[in-house]
Parts: C-alpha cells; sequence; structure tokens
C-alpha cells in the first residue's frame, strides 16, 4: 500500500465513494475546507490564518450566525477570494475546557460526513492541526475522526439499478491536514482495521437471504485467508460424523446445506498459547420451522445471522492490524426452513456433547446450533475464555429494548470487562442473572433437557441456561443476546438505519484491552 493515501475500505462497483488520506500541507484541490471552533475560544492557528486572509470573515460569520461552537454543531460559510474562495464548514468542539475525548470526535465525525454529504461536497480538507491538544492525543483524536467519518457514511447498494430513484453514492476524497501525519497513520491503521470489520459485518447481515445462504457465507469466509486467517469450513457430512445433530437438525428443513466455519488468527508469538474463542449464531433465514413465524415482520429474521458476523468482523479487525493474540472464531451457519424434511417439535437429537435434546418449538432454533458450535469450539481448542454472540430471544427485546443487549455469565470479572468494552465503543450490555431455579426450567421427561422453558416467563435466560449446560466446568463464558441490537431500526450516533455490525467494536476492544501483548 502506499503511504499517504489509505484507500481499502470497499469497491463499490468498482468505485471508491471515500478515500481519506492524512497530509503535512495543503495541495490546494479542495472545494471545502473544514474549521474547527471551541466554544467561546478565540480562533487560533489555521482558523485564524484564514480569518485574516479573508478579513474577518470567519469571525464575521461566527458572530453573525450566533454560532456557538457546541459540540458538533456546525456552520457554512463562503470564503472570499482573498482567503482562496470555496465553502468553509465550521464544526464545534464544545467546552474548551474541557478535555476533547475520542467519544466528542465520534459525534464531530459523524457531523462532518452528514453535511459533506448533504452539501454533495467532492473535495474536502479538514483543518486539524488547530484543535486543542487536551485530553486524548492528537493522533488518537484524529484517526477517531477518520474512523467515525467510515462507519457514519456506511450504505449498501449491490441490488439498486435505477439510478434515478437510488443515485449512486458520489466519490469524496477528505483529506486531513496534520503535522503529526506518520502517528496519526499508525493509529489510523488500527482503527480502519476495525472499521473494516464492522463493514463487513454490517455487508453479512445486510445481504438477502437468498444470497447470503449456509453455503455462500461459508465461501466468503474461505476468501479471508487473504487477510491471513485460517479458514475451516465442516459440511454436513463431515458435522454428521463428528455427531452435531443439534445443528444439524435446525438445517434439516433446508434445500441449502448446513456449514460450520472455522477462523483462526494466531498472531500471539508462543503459537501455541490458548485461545480466546468467539461463538456465534449464523441463522442466515429463521422462518421459525415447522413453529412457524406470523408472516409481519418475518422478513427480520435476515438478520438472524448478526451474532455470526459479529464473530467474522472481529477476526478481520485482528488480521488486519495484525494483533498480538490468538483467537479462533466458530460460526455455525444454518437455514430454519420448513418442509418435509423439517424436524418437527417432539423430535429428540443427540447433540455433539452427548446430552440428549427434546425440541419442543423449533423456532427455538439458535440454541440448537450454539450448543454444537460451543462444544466444538471447546473440544478443539480447550480456549482460555469463550463468548458467545447470538440473536436469541426476542425476549431480550422486551427486557432491554434496542438500548442494550443482554449480558449472561457464570464469571463476574469477565462479565465485567465486557461491560466496561461496550461502554467504551457504545456497545452497551447489561447484565442479566442465571440461576438453578431458571436452569430447572428446561428439563424433559424424555431427554437430558427441552429446548425451551416450561413457562413463557425470563424467556432470554432461560435459553442462557441452555446454553450453559454445554459449557464445560470451570471454562470462563459469557453470552451476549443481540436480538435488539443487530439491526438499527433508528439510525444511530456512527450507525444508518439497518445492519449494525454490532459487536466487532466491542470484541475487538475486549480483547485488545485484557488479552493482547502489547
Ligand atoms: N431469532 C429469533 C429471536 C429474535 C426475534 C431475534 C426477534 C431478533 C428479533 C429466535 O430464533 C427465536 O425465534 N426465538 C424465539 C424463542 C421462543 C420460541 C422460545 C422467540 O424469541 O420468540
Ligand atoms: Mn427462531
Ligand atoms: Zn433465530
Amino acid at each position: 500500500m502506499k503511504r499517504g493515501r489509505i484507500e481499502i475500505i470497499r469497491e463499490e462497483s468498482g468505485k471508491m465513494t471515500l478515500k481519506i488520506s492524512f497530509k503535512k500541507t495543503e495541495d490546494g484541490k479542495a472545494d471545502l475546507r473544514v474549521l474547527f471552533i471551541g466554544k467561546k475560544q478565540a480562533l487560533s492557528g489555521a482558523a485564524a490564518e484564514l480569518d485574516a486572509a479573508g478579513k474577518g470573515f470567519v469571525s464575521h460569520g461566527i458572530k453573525a450566525s450566533h454560532f456557538e461552537g457546541a459540540l458538533a454543531r456546525t456552520l457554512w460559510l463562503v470564503a472570499p477570494e482573498d482567503a482562496g474562495g470555496g465553502q468553509v464548514l465550521l464544526i464545534g468542539l464544545g467546552e474548551s475546557r474541557k478535555a476533547l475525548a475520542v467519544g466528542d470526535m465520534r459525534k464531530v465525525g459523524a457531523a462532518l460526513i452528514k453535511a459533506l454529504r448533504t452539501a454533495k461536497t467532492k473535495n474536502a480538507q479538514v483543518l486539524f492541526d488547530h484543535v486543542r491538544l487536551s485530553g486524548d492525543s492528537q493522533p488518537a483524536l484524529a484517526a477517531e475522526l477518520a474512523f467515525a467519518v467510515t462507519l457514519r457514511d456506511y450504505h449498501f447498494d449491490r441490488y439498486h439499478t435505477d439510478n434515478k430513484r437510488h443515485p449512486k453514492r458520489k466519490a469524496l476524497t477528505l483529506t486531513i491536514l496534520t503535522d503529526q501525519a506518520a502517528k496519526v497513520y499508525a493509529h489510523w491503521m488500527a482503527r480502519q482495521a476495525v472499521a473494516e470489520g464492522v463493514i463487513f459485518a454490517r455487508d453479512l447481515v445486510t445481504e438477502p437471504p437468498n444470497h447470503l445462504h449456509p453455503e455462500s457465507y461459508a465461501e466468503r469466509c474461505v476468501a479471508l485467508e487473504s487477510h491471513g486467517l485460517k479458514v475451516t469450513v465442516l459440511d454436513e457430512e463431515q458435522m454428521r460424523k463428528l455427531g452435531m445433530n443439534a445443528l444439524l437438525a435446525v438445517g434439516e428443513g433446508s434445500a441449502r446445506g448446513s456449514r460450520l466455519v472455522v477462523l483462526e488468527w494466531q498472531g500471539h508469538p508462543k503459537a501455541g498459547d490458548q485461545p480466546v474463542a468467539l461463538v456465534g449464531k449464523g441463522v442466515t433465514f429463521d422462518s421459525g420451522g415447522i413453529s412457524i413465524k406470523p408472516a409481519a415482520g418475518m422478513e427480520d429474521m435476515k438478520f438472524d445471522m448478526g451474532g455470526s458476523a459479529a464473530v467474522v468482523g472481529t477476526m478481520i479487525a485482528l488480521a488486519k492490524r495484525k494483533a498480538k493474540v490468538n483467537v479462533v472464531g466458530v460460526i455455525g451457519l444454518v437455514e430454519n426452513m420448513l418442509s418435509g424434511t423439517a424436524q418437527r417439535p417432539s423430535d429428540v437429537v443427540t447433540s455433539l456433547s452427548g446430552q440428549t435434546i427434546e425440541v419442543i418449538n423449533t423456532d427455538a432454533e439458535g440454541r440448537l446450533v450454539l450448543a454444537d458450535a460451543l462444544t466444538y469450539a471447546q473440544q478443539h481448542f480447550k480456549p482460555r475464555v469463550v463468548v458467545d454472540l447470538a440473536t436469541l430471544t426476542g425476549a431480550i427485546m422486551i427486557s432491554l429494548g434496542l438500548e442494550y443487549a443482554g449480558l449472561f455469565s457464570t464469571d463476574d470479572g469477565l462479565a465485567a470487562d465486557l461491560q466496561q468494552a461496550g461502554k467504551a465503543v457504545d456497545e452497551k450490555l447489561w447484565p442479566m442473572p442465571l440461576g438453578e431455579a431458571y436452569d430447572k426450567e428446561i428439563n424433559s421427561p424424555i431427554a437430558d433437557m427441552r429446548n425451551i422453558g416450561t413457562s413463557r416467563w425470563g424467556g432470554s435466560i432461560t435459553a442462557a441456561q441452555f446454553l450453559a449446560r454445554f459449557i464445560e466446568k470451570d471454562t470462563a463464558w459469557a453470552h451476549l443476546d443481540i436480538a435488539g441490537m443487530a439491526w438499527a431500526y433508528q439510525e444511530r450516533l456512527l450507525t444508518p438505519k439497518g445492519a449494525s455490525g454490532f459487536g466487532v467494536q466491542l470484541l475487538e476492544r475486549w480483547i485488545a484491552d485484557h488479552y493482547e501483548d502489547q
């Protein structure tokens, strides 16, 4: 890759739509310049220079518009010829006494890219050097700005063909001017890796289920070997031999073959070290099976592979930034359909662990998939810790709404670490209980357990209890129920409406903070 320019993000119809680069000096091509203004702060640095060159047009504009520089507020100005002409966009940085944090930069980045896309800007320069240096370091702030812009600019137009109704996104070049360009690059490389992981996850979740089914999903995973990941795919025959009948039962009604995909990242110098294991539910479409779902909203169930997408996205992020850690991702890919071969309510299946399961409701399929994926991960990798992610229950949305994912764990330290990482990246988790009284609910008269509780109450907890039965004694384990988080029904700060990629930032941060050699 060439230095001085980064353009990995994503190919769209062969055209890059967002190019971000960091440079030391202006190159005069910009049709727009961006300035940051602190609240009640005198102009300084590049802003003061531009103001002086244009006979005070910046300070006049600020006064005339009562622009106070509140965080992420914007003001458009036009520069006089003396100051180079073109548009100038002011963005507020908020209270100047408060140290500027990475979280503030995310808000600024979101406001910036919205303004640029609205104004149809082609070439923008961000004058970054006058950003005050208290708080997080300037390179970290500049990299976070680029990160926020990249994520907020996400769009998916693969299946739009009418350029009138859905005009293709135009190319936008964003140059961030900083005299610490080399340091900013180091930060950006790491942040960009995470952005790529998030975007890959969003693409997977957005893809319609006729295009993304277990077989095509597994193929996409195999292509990730180019990032240095080791990818292994188990097909149905291989899984049957091993005894993964719980996972296979879910896919029994589908014309598509089920798959188990294992992604390994060996980034630790002592390659023998036990890995962190990430396990994901990858139901590419959940019709409910014979226990069929109601028609209204069933289309949402294309995102029932959101847990697996978070795992894949995290593996990409770690590989791209060459994280010094060993991590394995295990995802169970199945389609839950109805047909003459579909599993029935009252079937009993024997899982990979040897435990038997009475399938009371074929719509409680995610736990069947995870049961075998969790067992496989523990048997094959003896991981030091296991975290699974799944769009597992509608009940967690009743409990926590669309703000928090549910966090279930038998290990308080692990739960605290995950919750803290979630807070840091704005992917929030809320702790939910586990316990014997809930566990009893899934006992069955004919098998070791049933796949749903005997009552409707606490549905996300009985689901978690089910998973807990597949965790070996003394293994640190956490389960994240992300049913309410995988899809943003409303836009969020760095997420346009639609697939969120929830979990990638959280897992990447958690691994970086607790398992990675620095
Ligand atoms: N994939 C669903 C859970 C879900 C629902 C995720 C809505 C996102 C939005 C899961 O497989 C499911 O159907 N769960 C059932 C369990 C029930 C049958 C015990 C549910 O939540 O209704
Ligand atoms: Mn279901
Ligand atoms: Zn499901």
